[in-house]
């Protein structure tokens, strides 16, 4: 007789990022090391590592994540020693730049070195460098004592993981261990730039904001996402999709009205939601609404953006109606997922 299937589950082990527990890290460190995959938590998102200087085991990630080989993955490390190791000639803007931010949301794009495999940048002769402050990510790095590649832990087009839930909805059973520590602090992806003589390109918005970059160095270019697509291998592919269709309203004065009106017509065909501020969720009682956070708490806003799309997935919504944030600050990373979620 067929048996039923039976569902494939990943172990899965809580660490209290406050109180870390070395047995449990030392656990993670192991699958690393003998070349398995783990999910754990940075400050941005959920990252899925691999020992980042062994090609099969990168390989893996790709699999699991069902990514297209020509998208580059992120090399995390924990201290700037590493850093000598993996990759070249460090401008001072970029030395500038990572005393700054580092650890933390900024991920540096760098001239690499051999020791680094094709695989993790996809032949390009850059890689992408972080070095996370996320407690558990540090302690996982340094325990596993190599440097680890991690993408964002979500299946590829799915908006990235913010808690250890979001890991398991979209792999559990694919990789070999999930480290929940919690929801992400910032809950949006780390800012990636590029230095080219002097000027820093903004090739993703993220935690990090222009605002702050600007304080140190005052040549900051923001890329469209055309011209991203143009030099940013793997970009175009990079869609943020939830199952429901969004349609962004405008952040402005008239931005309730358009948007009951809007979820008014649709109700009458599709299972509508609203994607709400939170001073704003009032209007929209008779709706499914969910509150991103306070317009004026942009970082509130960023830890509610993937954590209220994936609801809406789970609840069968069919189009989500999404409001707007000043971009500004955050608000730039925060628009930027919202439209490419609205494709
Ligand atoms: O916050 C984050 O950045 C999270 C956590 C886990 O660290 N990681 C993350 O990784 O969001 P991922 O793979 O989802 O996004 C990394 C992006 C790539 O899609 C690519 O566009 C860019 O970084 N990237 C990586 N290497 C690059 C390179 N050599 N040149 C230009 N862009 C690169
Ligand atoms: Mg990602």
């Amino acid at each position: 007789m067929k048996q039923p299937d039976l569902s494939p589950t990943t172990r899965h082990i809580i660490i209290d990022p406050d109180n870390i527990d070395p047995d449990l890290i030392r656990e993670a460190a192991d699958v690393i090391r003998r070349g398995g995959l783990v999910a754990f938590p940075t400050e941005t998102v959920y990252g899925l590592g691999a020992n980042a200087l062994d090609a099969k085991a990168v390989a893996k990630i790709f699999e699991a994540k069902k990514r297209p080989l020509d998208d580059p993955l992120i090399v995390h490390i924990n201290d700037k020693a590493s850093l000598d190791i993996l990759v070249r000639d460090i401008s001072p803007v970029e030395t500038a730049l990572a005393a700054r931010f580092w650890p933390g949301a900024l991920t540096l794009v760098l001239n690499k070195k051999d020791i680094i495999p094709d695989i993790v940048t996809t032949g390009l002769d850059s890689a992408a460098i972080r070095m996370p402050s996320g407690k558990i990510a540090l302690a996982l790095i340094k325990a596993a004592g190599v440097p680890i590649a991690a993408p964002s832990a979500n299946l590829f087009g799915k908006t990235s993981p913010t808690t250890a839930a979001h890991v398991k909805e979209d792999l559990d059973g694919r990789i070999d261990l999930i480290i929940d520590g919690g929801s992400t602090d910032i809950g949006v992806e780390s800012t990636v730039i590029s230095v080219v003589d002097g000027e820093v390109r903004i090739l993703r918005p993220g935690g990090v904001s222009v605002e702050e970059i600007r304080e140190i160095v005052p040549r900051v270019k923001v890329y469209t996402e055309e011209e991203i697509i143009k030099c940013s291998p793997g970009k175009y592919k990079q869609h943020y999709a939830p199952r429901a269709a969004v349609v962004i309203v405008a952040n402005d004065r008239a931005q309730t009205d358009k948007c009951l009106a809007l979820a008014k017509e649709a109700a009458k065909r599709s299972k509508v939601g609203i994607m709400s501020k939170a001073e704003h969720a009032v209007f929209y009682k008779p709706f499914n609404t969910r509150v991103m956070g306070p317009g004026d708490d942009l970082a509130k806003c960023a830890t509610g953006l993937f954590r209220v799309l994936r609801e809406f997935d789970s609840d069968g919504t069919e189009i989500i109606f999404a409001e707007a944030v000043e971009e500004r600050g955050l608000g730039l990373a925060i628009m930027n997922r919202l439209r490419k979620a609205a494709g």
